[in-house]
């Protein structure tokens, strides 16, 4: 029986997880894990997060962490969205993981001695104030293509040219802003040359691959391959297992796929049966599929290739490798700087999983870029998942508990359009394993809710509320077939939609199943003791509107996962320091909101003694008209600032969570005056 390994891009751990990446990589390969699952196939799906590399470097940097403490922090951010998402891995793993370490040092050893990898000087960026060699992301200058300030070292985001070795104009360290010298370095390099004909035949024998992946693979390959670089100038990462080389790392693109072997082998290690992951690799029945997004092909299917041919020790070369396009998003490129991107993590705070997952499942970039947007996921939640879907299956339940004492009768005398309505369900269910099988998602899951769209339309043409006063022999009938539906739907469903699906099964007694069973599966006989809650709800148009107005606005630091990182530790002060601070009572007489922005209250005060104005960031929870009157409490002798072009002469006091999510200001209570002092 063939084995599937199944691996999705590791992500790496610089930050938390959006929907670009889910419909790039992670929910196909789910649905595909949990359809083959149910086929009965044995699968191992393997993920970890990729933990070297400049990213991480400079993130830690920024939040002034080590890379570890970074990338501990978001290995298990990402963990947990995957999870609560229901993608859920034999296996997350971690490059910074001693198993990893050693593991890719012996692939570099053994490329070394089949005399796969060179070594050359060449020339780099150095700077003397900070004592290291500059990897391209640590340089900034003019660009030499466009002239535009802020390029850097490898491209200039402005022009959108890369940039070739040194020739940035001005460079500057981006750590320390002083000028970089230029200095020799010696690399390893992975005579990727050395590859070409084989890895031409190889791509060529894989005749199954997606056209994009093999156009752009076979692109590359015509280029002429070139040995390229594997080494690096930094201290965080694979440390090079040659001497004189201790200074330097592997490159993270060439650790990274190697941590798809390490984390096989992580597992089948803690499972106590150490020697089990090499059938998973090198046993010919083995084939190994790698889920990952458009900017990860050639790494996947010309410089991954090489390395396990390279090594010579008898891996699989991968077998398929189906690479999906990008998600935009209203529109508008996806951007994690400019945070026009909706996280996992904050999307759970509204909504349930299986609402993107559906979602995102009918519109899968799967041959070429496509567009989110939240009116279609308010529409396809209204229209499709709790207007088709969950309808169907609530009315079908209510039907039966209200008209039928909750009892269903298994029929066999099923009249011919009974029948021939079954028959077209269980053909869909066929049809959607072919799709899923092909990758063809979308396509599988409009078959999907199809199913409930035929059977809707099926209950209704039935009238059961006629049937149930003039025909009850036939109402049975009905409700059987009704029920057998929800049975698929509950089974079917499951790749997509799998807590609701979970759900459903749960209300139908039914545990385990597999998909070829799905048609032969019965309904209870008798439901009346249990209680189906709405599946779906609708979304209004409110709450569709503040997620659009979140894109692009929330400030990174807010993003709720970089909190617990970014929380400063506490100075303790003195109580002469803390006496510095005058604070005082004051009320309110006048408030208006402060024109263009969302977030601004003016507020006139009276402390007394005398009348201020002051701005305060409380328009999100407060309106003007909930303040006048009230009296509050304010820093009296704080330095005035400037804010949006209105001097602010003081500052009140509020309690919020640590995202600013929910702010609320202290008040004082009528027993107090204004000037009265607070300490
Ligand atoms: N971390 C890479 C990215 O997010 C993907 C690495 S895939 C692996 O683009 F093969 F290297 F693991
Ligand atoms: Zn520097």
């Amino acid at each position: 029986m063939t084995r599937y390994l199944v691996t999705a891009a590791l992500p790496y751990a610089n930050g938390p997880i959006h929907i670009g990446h889910l419909a790039g990589c992670y929910l196909p390969a789910d649905i595909f894990v949990r359809f083959m699952r149910l086929k009965k196939y044995d699968v191992c799906f393997i993920c970890g997060s990729d933990e070297h590399g400049v990213p991480i470097t400079i993130k830690a940097e920024e939040l002034k962490k080590t890379p570890q403490e970074v990338v501990d922090h978001y290995h298990k951010v990402m963990k947990d969205s995957f999870e609560s998402f229901g993608i859920v891995f034999d296996n997350f793993s971690g490059t910074s993981r001693k198993i990893h370490h050693k593991n890719a040092q012996q692939f570099f050893l053994k490329l070394y001695k089949n005399g796969y990898l060179s070594k050359r000087k060449e020339k780099q960026y150095y700077c003397e104030t900070c004592k290291r060699f500059l990897p391209d992301r640590y340089v900034e200058g003019i660009c030499p293509h466009c002239g535009a300030e802020g390029a850097r070292g490898d491209q200039c985001d402005a022009c959108g040219k890369p940039i070739d070795d040194l020739s940035l104009i001005e460079p500057k360290c981006k750590i320390c802003h002083s000028t970089p010298i230029v200095k020799e370095t010696e690399h390893f390099y992975l005579d990727l040359d050395k590859f070409q004909d084989r890895l031409k035949d190889y791509i060529d024998s894989r005749t199954w691959w997606k056209d994009n992946v093999k156009e752009f693979s076979l692109g590359w390959i015509k280029e002429g391959l070139k040995p390229r670089a594997i080494t690096r100038d930094l201290d965080w990462g694979v440390k090079v297992p040659i001497d004189g080389f201790e200074q330097k790392v592997l490159y993270v693109w060439f650790d990274a796929p190697i941590g798809y072997i390490s984390s096989t082998m992580e597992y089948f290690k803690e499972k106590g049966k150490e020697e089990e992951w090499e059938r998973w690799w090198k046993d010919p029945d083995t084939k190994i599929v790698h889920f990952l997004g458009k900017d990860n092909i050639v790494f996947h299917s010309v410089i991954w290739p090489s390395i396990l041919m390279g090594v010579d020790e008898g891996y699989n070369l991968p077998y398929d490798i189906p690479a999906d396009e990008y998600l935009n998003i209203e529109g508008k490129k996806l951007s994690t700087s400019k945070n026009w991107a909706i996280w996992l993590d904050d999307y759970l705070k509204k909504f349930q999983p299986d609402i993107l997952r559906y979602v995102l499942s009918s519109i899968l970039p799967e041959n070429k870029d496509t567009d989110f947007s939240w009116t279609e996921f308010q529409n396809r939640n209204n229209g499709e998942l709790a207007d088709i879907y969950g309808n169907f299956i609530n009315r079908t339940v209510q039907f039966i508990l209200k008209y039928n004492e909750g009892k269903i009768k298994i029929k066999n005398d099923l009249k011919k359009d009974d029948q021939e309505f079954l028959q077209n369900i269980y053909d869909k269910v066929e049809k959607i394993g072919n799709y899923i099988q092909e990758y063809q998602i979308r396509k599988a899951t409009y078959e999907f809710m199809d199913i409930a769209r035929e059977s809707n339309k099926y209950f209704a043409s039935k009238e059961p509320w006629v049937l149930a006063k003039k025909d009850k022999n036939y109402l049975d009938t009905v409700l059987y077939v009704c029920m057998k539906a929800v049975v698929v739907l509950s089974c079917v469903g499951d790749p997509f939609i799998p807590f609701t699906s979970k759900k459903v099964r749960d209300f139908l007694k039914l545990n385990s199943f597999t998909w070829d069973d799905i048609k032969f599966l019965q309904p209870p006989e008798d439901i009346s003791d249990k209680k189906l809650d709405i599946l779906f709800t609708k979304i209004d148009d409110k709450t569709i509107e503040e997620e659009k107005n979140k894109l692009g606005n929330l400030p990174k630091t807010l993003i709720g996962s970089n909190k617990n990182l970014d929380e400063k530790k506490a100075e303790s002060v003195t109580i002469n320091d803390f006496k510095k601070i005058q604070l005082v009572v004051a009320r309110v007489i006048q408030a208006e909101k402060v024109e263009k922005s969302d977030k601004l209250l003016k507020l006139k005060i009276d402390l007394k003694d005398e009348q201020r104005e002051i701005v305060a960031g409380v328009a999100l929870f407060y309106k003007p008209e909930d303040l006048v009157g009230k009296k509050i409490i304010v820093v009296k002798n704080l330095e005035p600032a400037t804010i949006r072009g209105i001097k602010s002469y003081g500052m009140l006091l509020a309690a919020s969570d640590k995202d600013k999510k929910r702010v609320r200001i202290l008040f004082a209570d009528d027993q107090t005056e204004e000037g009265d002092t607070v300490g």
